[in-house]
Formats: structure tokens, sequence, C-alpha cells
């Protein structure tokens, strides 16, 4: 078996994605561990769920860092003791400095509820909703130092009924997250993502045939 990629995960609420994450790992569906889970909310369930699998959960306490670079430089810190090598935010809701983008250069992750550039930010089923959008999503991408602007990696589509609540789309786009997430990482771990600009290129889908058969099973795997 081919060494595993080692994955740091950041998150600050309940962790569904990092199980998702986890499941995969366990599941031999991505050749990579989770190494630590780290989380700025003492409280959060993500840390929770990280220790029932034996994964170290870190809590690391940002009113104890006078700024963010300082914050940051704490995670980092942990993440390269752990030798992580690919950087996966579940759920973080701060946003990363550029000195920590810069340390993990194309080398972090970020999933999205929504089609983006359409809705980045918050509350954005709400947003969607709102809008009267037909049909949402969710989208993986790599990450920049802007709020949910980097590469885009891979998106679902997920369709907006008519009297769906925040609450029921959330839940629609989320067991897409869970599908995309892991897919993504697996890419990753394979060593087929190349960005090309703003353009992430997946290498060994060669035809237009095989390009679309990668986009539709990495919804429906
Ligand atoms: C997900 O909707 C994700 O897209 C967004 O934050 C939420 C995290 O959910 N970035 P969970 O903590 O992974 O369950």
């Amino acid at each position: 078996m081919k060494r595993q990629l080692r994955l740091g995960v950041l998150a600050s609420g309940r962790g569904s994605n990092l199980q998702a994450i986890v499941n995969a790992c366990e599941a031999g569906q991505i050749n990579a561990v989770v190494a630590i889970v780290i989380s700025d909310v003492a409280e959060a369930y993500a840390l929770e769920r990280g220790r029932r699998y034996g994964i170290e959960a870190a809590f690391i306490d940002s009113t104890r860092h006078r700024t963010r670079n300082d914050f940051d430089a704490a995670v980092l810190d942990l993440l390269r003791k752990r030798d992580v090598e690919l950087v996966c935010l579940a759920g973080y809701m701060r946003l990363l400095s550029p000195s920590f983008v810069e340390a993990y250069k194309n080398r972090i992750m970020n999933i999205h509820p929504a089609l983006l550039p359409a809705f980045p930010g918050l509350h954005v089923q709400r947003k969607a909703l709102q809008y009267g959008l037909k049909f949402s999503g969710c989208t993986v991408h790599f990450v920049d130092e802007g709020v949910d602007t980097g590469p885009i990696i891979i998106q679902a589509v997920v369709p907006v009924l008519d009297n769906d609540t925040e609450e029921d789309l959330s839940a629609r786009i989320l067991a897409y997250e869970h599908r995309i997430y892991p897919r993504a990482i697996q890419l990753f771990a394979e060593g087929r993502l190349e960005i090309r600009g703003r353009r992430v290129l997946c290498h060994g889908t060669d035809t237009p045939q095989q390009q679309e058969k990668q986009a539709w099973g990495a919804i429906n795997p």
C-alpha cells in the first residue's frame, strides 16, 4: 500500500465533513489518514468525533493569542509537528492569515455550501432561497487569501425545492458535501490535481467523456 497522505482537519463545529473524511479513510476510499483535528472552539463536536476514532484532537484558544498571525502560527506549528501534508477546512470559522496560506500554498482545501463564485461567506442557503435559485450546491476549492475565492476542484449541483426551508436545503447540500470532499482529497492524494491559473485540472481523465464521467462520478460514486 502506498504511503498515506497525512491530513490535518480544522473545524469549528459539528464536524460532519470530518466524519465523512474519516469514514472514507477507514473504507480505503482515500489513501490518507487524519493525523490531527484542530479547533478554535473548545466544545466543538468535531473534536469529540476525532477522539472517538483515536485521532489527536486539539483545541487552540484564540483568546491566548493576541493577533490572528499569532493564533495561526500556533496552528501551523502543530500541523507541522504532525507532518501534515494537506490541510482540510471543514466548517472552520476563521479566515486564514496570508502567512498560513503561504506556508501551505496549494495544500489547503475548503468545502463551501454553494456553487461558488455565487454566495461566498455565511448563511448562504438562506441567501440562495431568498434569491429564488432553482439549483444550488457545494464546492471544494483550494484556499487562497480571500473568502471562498480559491481555485475550484469539484462542485456538485443540488436542486432547490419549492417548499424548502433553510434547514431542508442545507441538509440536501450537506449530503453532497460528504461525497465530494473525500473525492477531492483522494484526487489530491493520487497526485492528479494540477492548478493552472484559476483552473484545477484533473489528470488521468484525458477524453471529454472521461472528464464528464469523472465530474458526475464525484457526485454519484
Ligand atoms: C458545511 O456546510 C460546510 O460546507 C461549511 O460549514 C459546514 C460545516 O459542517 N463550510 P460540518 O461541521 O462539517 O458538519
